[in-house]
């Protein structure tokens, strides 16, 4: 009998992570070349996660536990001390949810897909920010949904281009991500949140508002966020994964009311709960009165703001608005994105730049149609130390004159 493969349309469907190929090419280079400056990365440099601060919060929570089993299984909505510590930080960016109407996830990753199986059936329509992070749109592909992108401006997604492509396309979902947008760094003001929460309240579209850098803002106090105007038609994604560590896999969902028992159903037919070690972690990472959190906060802001700065410096150096470049000023999270003249393919150009000595993510991956995109790339500055960031510019410069 010939092997054949009898594979479900579910995972047919599931469409494959673009951007782990180029990292499986990077770390050779990395591994060959310590001078090698990688600013593709998606996750915080491992030079500033907190190692000893883990050491303690894993005392800590291990000293506090008193036999209510850290190591063992935990409920499915999650630990109750992360949800309280969980919403009350939502809370203060101005997260309508209570502790009871929040769910732990494993990752933020985990939460949008559980918006997405909650709320999509195949057929149905996504709309998305031009460009979009890859991994919510493969998962919203996951579920046999059509995803299309909507323009933007400096200022995110444009709410009269929501309005047509609602008219046009009849979506089920809208998924933004209005703080320090991945990859393009924008921040949307907020008289644009309010706009956007009236076009779906009135329209009846759900939203998911992807909220894992809101916490790594530079300077200005936090926006509120959409959720904040349409709570009964906002899922709200978070996660700790940027602001402590990855591979805590602890990230939080809040859902419109009426999807709080669904989401706590679906998550325990799915996985039937996140980790509860790591979410004791997490909670005495995020328990206010241990204040561990804004003292590491404040120094993870400071060092992404100064590498963002550096970055800027060096792409002013480089990059000169005259020949056509122009890239973003995030005020918080990681990444900026660059995008050049008609001439330049940053995906062609990929190849030199590894030969060089640098890597980034071209603008491509991050749009559904493989004609879009390739005038622009993702840098990220915080994963590189601040004095090893004008190099890597100087090489990607060279690599596109190229
Ligand atoms: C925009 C965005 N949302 C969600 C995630 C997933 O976060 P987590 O690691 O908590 O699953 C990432 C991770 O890179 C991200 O960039």
């Amino acid at each position: 009998m010939p092997v054949t493969t009898p594979l479900s349309s579910l995972a047919g469907r599931a469409v494959a992570d673009p951007i782990a190929p180029i990292f499986g090419r990077i770390m050779p280079l990395q591994a060959a070349d310590p001078s090698f400056v990688s600013l593709s990365a998606g996750s915080p440099d491992n030079r500033l996660l907190p190692n000893d601060l883990l050491e303690d919060l894993v005392r800590d929570a291990r000293r506090a536990d008193q036999h209510i089993g850290l190591l063992n299984y935990a409920m499915p909505q999650g630990l109750p001390s992360l949800r309280a510590h969980f919403a009350g930080l939502l809370q203060d960016l101005g997260v309508r949810c209570t502790p009871d109407g929040l769910l732990i996830t494993s990752g933020g990753m985990e939460a949008i897909s559980l918006a997405a199986e909650l709320t999509l059936n195949p057929g149905d329509v996504v709309l998305v920010e031009s460009p979009a992070f890859p991994g919510a749109m493969s998962t919203f592909q996951r579920c046999g949904a059509r995803v299309i992108h909507v323009d933007c401006d400096d200022d995110g997604i444009i709410p009269e281009a929501v309005v047509e492509a609602i008219a046009l396309h009849q979506p089920k979902l809208l998924s933004v991500m209005p703080d320090f947008q991945n990859p393009s760094g924008r921040v949307m003001p907020a008289a644009r949140r309010e706009r956007l929460a009236q076009i779906i309240e009135d329209t009846g579209v759900l939203a998911i508002e992807d909220g894992v850098y809101t916490q790594l803002r530079f300077t200005d106090d936090p926006l509120p966020p959409l959720q904040s105007y349409a709570p009964d038609h906002v899922f709200y994604a978070s996660s700790v994964s940027k602001i402590l560590a990855p591979a805590m896999r602890v990230g939080a969902l809040v859902t419109p009311p009426a999807f709080v028992e669904h989401a706590r159903r679906v998550k325990s037919a799915y996985n039937m709960q996140a980790s509860g070690f790591t979410q004791a972690i997490a909670a005495r990472f995020l328990d206010p009165g241990a204040s561990v959190l804004e003292d590491h906060l404040q120094s993870l802001r400071a060092a992404y703001a100064e590498r963002c700065r550096v970055m800027d410096q060096a792409l002013a150096r480089h990059f000169s608005d005259t020949a056509g470049y122009t890239w973003t000023r995030p005020s918080g999270g990681m990444f900026l994105w660059l995008e050049g003249p008609n001439s330049v393919d940053f995906t062609a150009a990929l190849d030199r730049a590894l030969e060089a000595g640098v890597a980034y993510i071209p603008g491509s991956l991050f749009y559904v149609d493989p004609r879009c995109g390739h005038q622009a790339a993702r840098l990220n500055y915080a994963s590189t130390p601040p004095d090893r960031i004008p190099e890597g510019i100087a090489r990607l410069a060279e690599a596109l004159s190229g």
